[in-house]
């Protein structure tokens, strides 16, 4: 985004987010930060995966739609502004789903199951024996959730980079039956934040797993998270020097602290020793506060006007669909199936 030709150039920007859960810290330093700067700058379109939602959650449904406004209220409470960022909803666009099909047919079996993501996911979602057929074809509607807006940048964490290989992939081949450029392969945008690290370090912080800090987390949620949090094990005195590498405090300090300076100095004086956890802990307490409070409560007061919510979605999937329609309609014409 800071090299001139990027700047330069608008780009169409297309990412996304499944409907799975309410969005962390981690989706705000690692995704959302970027986005409110790319809105200034480019053509933005974020879709709410509600369809790629469900194919782990078919059985559970509600996980996926009681969570769609959520995330909508998590967008704006950030500051993504539904005049400059388009906002809609996956299944509101059939052009994507069409676009699935026929791209299914340019993907094999054996390709998607070397797909690193979906490998890893099946095995930690226990899906080893029997995948459903939507879940291992995901990349395929993720290719056409891209190529419906003929996104020329995709801004993802690098567990995505899988997906947008193999939509170029697709691209390629859609492109060589054309025999002419029909689609544009996309180029990922990755945020220069390294991905967060959930509060008991274990793991990066995710939807699905108990140890975030949503955006939209209580005082009290907030304080015992941070009471909880993993720090030095080692450091069992005060006085004791303590180590700051893997000390989640310090990472979070890292990421959201403003005062850079500051934070040097407290990690020079926490190594050396005579500086205890629930100082470190505290001063990490009072910046996630200040911060997710205006959050917090942005975010409930865009979820008390619901109706709102859904015109946001309502008029963002409009104008997607006339776009994602365009792109259908010029595949179809690739196969020679707009003859009525
Ligand atoms: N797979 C993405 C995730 O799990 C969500 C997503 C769906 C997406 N469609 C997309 C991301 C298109 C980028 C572009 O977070």
């Amino acid at each position: 985004m800071d090299s001139k030709q990027d700047t330069d150039k608008k780009e169409i920007v297309l990412t996304g987010d499944r409907a799975t859960g309410a969005l962390h810290l981690g989706h705000y330093v690692g995704s959302l930060k970027q986005r409110v700067d790319l809105q200034a700058i480019h053509e933005q379109t974020i879709l709410v995966a509600d369809m790629q939602g469900l194919t782990d959650n078919a059985h559970n449904p509600r996980k996926v739609s009681s969570n769609i406004l959520n995330v909508v209220a998590d967008y704006l409470a950030v500051g993504i502004d539904p005049s400059k960022t388009t906002i809609c909803l996956q299944s509101q666009l059939p052009a994507l789903a069409e676009l699935t099909m026929y791209y299914s047919n340019l993907v094999t079996i054996s390709r998607l199951e070397r797909n690193p993501t979906v490998k890893s996911e099946i095995q930690n979602k226990g899906f080893e024996r029997s995948i459903p057929a939507g879940f291992l074809t995901y990349p395929i509607s993720q290719a056409a959730d891209i190529t419906g807006f003929n996104a020329t940048l995709v801004p993802v964490g690098d567990d995505q980079l899988p997906m947008l290989e193999q939509t170029n992939e697709i691209v390629r081949k859609v492109n060589t039956i054309a025999g002419r450029i029909v689609l544009n392969e996309c180029r990922p945008l990755l945020s220069n934040a390294s991905r967060l690290p959930s509060t008991d370090g274990k793991n990066k912080m995710s939807k699905s797993m108990s140890n975030a800090i949503n955006l939209g987390a209580t005082e009290k949620e907030i304080s015992a998270a941070i009471k909880s949090i993993y720090t030095d094990p080692n450091h069992l005195r005060v006085e004791d020097p303590g180590n700051i590498k893997g000390n989640v405090v310090f990472t979070y300090l890292d990421a959201f602290h403003p005062d850079e300076n500051y934070i040097s100095q407290l990690k020079e004086h926490y190594q050396s020793g005579g500086l205890g956890d629930g100082t470190t802990k505290k001063i990490l307490e009072e910046c996630l506060q200040d911060m997710l409070r205006p959050i917090r409560e942005k975010r409930t007061e865009f979820l008390h006007d619901k109706a709102q919510l859904v015109d946001i979605l309502v008029k963002g999937s409009q104008i997607s669909r006339d776009k994602t329609e365009k792109v259908l309609f010029d595949v179809k014409d690739i196969f020679g199936l707009n003859i009525l």
